[in-house]
């Protein structure tokens, strides 16, 4: 089992748990995490939500075999859990050591409170993959940072620190890597002595105006991303992951 799920003390977690693949997510482990999240939505018992990796690796990002392989035309199962993500109207709590890449930044973007280990590094490098940004970042990075800090973390794909994380207002905190689960899951059972009604209203009320124009944005990106994943470009950039070398992209 790759995603572990438990709820305790009115936190639900989710684990992402295949270290030997860097945690790299599949097709089946994203569509694990949106059962998690909806069934944490749903759980009146839930208080709030808990994602974490494991010790030294968040994840490497999206399972690069499976986007070799996915059929034309296809919707990911990333949909579905992001959807769940950003639909989720309890307090979803992102704690991260180690690499968060591609979609491993994405989601701290929709995430309401996130803390990061001094050893984290987080990237979103889909034009080195052929690819471009996905699930509203594109719109997201840009508003967060401004332009030009934004060029350098989508066009370039630069990896940026913990501290640089919270500077850019997408994590709160950078703490030792012992400290982060054991402080995220402190802040999540917070929740426990909160009035919930209150809590989600006012999490609606957080995110209406942002959710209408990041749903657009998903819209858009996931059709120009659906392309890119078949471009020669993008199956360059896959291959040579694998073959363990540097792509070469001045044949495009
Ligand atoms: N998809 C599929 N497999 C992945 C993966 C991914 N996103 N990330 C890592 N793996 C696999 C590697 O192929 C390797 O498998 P192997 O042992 O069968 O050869 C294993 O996980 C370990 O990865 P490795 O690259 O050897 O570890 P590392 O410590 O040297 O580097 C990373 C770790 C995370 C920096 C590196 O794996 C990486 O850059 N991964 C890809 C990140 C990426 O581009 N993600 C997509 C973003 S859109």
């Amino acid at each position: 089992m790759s995603i572990k799920t438990a709820t305790l003390n009115g936190v639900a977690t989710i684990e992402i748990a295949r270290p030997e693949k860097k945690n790299a997510i599949t097709q089946a482990m994203y569509r694990s995490m949106a059962q998690a999240l909806e069934a944490a939505t749903a759980d009146a018992a839930v208080r709030a939500v808990l994602i974490t990796g494991q010790p030294g690796i968040f994840t490497s990002g999206n399972d690069i075999e499976d986007f070799m392989q996915r059929p034309a035309g296809s919707e990911s199962p990333a949909f579905g859990f992001m959807r769940a993500l950003i639909g989720c109207d309890k307090p979803v709590v992102a704690a991260v050591t180690g690499a968060a890449i591609g979609i491993g930044t994405t989601m701290l973007l929709h995430c309401d409170f996130v803390y990061v280990a001094d050893d984290a590094r987080l990237a979103m490098p889909f034009v080195s993959l052929g690819l471009v940004p996905e699930f509203g970042s594109s719109l997201i990075v840009p508003q967060l940072m401004g332009n030009v800090r934004a060029a350098e973390k989508l066009l370039l794909g630069d990896p940026f620190s913990a501290s640089a994380a919270v500077e850019a207002g997408i994590a709160n905190a950078v703490l030792p890597a012992t400290e982060v689960l054991p402080h995220a899951r402190r802040v999540a059972e917070r929740f426990n002595a909160l009035p919930p009604g209150a809590v989600r209203e006012t999490k609606r009320l957080m995110r209406r105006a942002r959710n209408a124009a990041t749903l657009e944005t998903i819209g858009i990106e996931g059709g120009v991303f659906a392309e890119r994943l078949l471009s020669p470009e993008a199956q360059e950039a896959f291959s040579a992951f694998f073959e363990k070398r540097k792509p070469d992209f001045a044949k495009f």
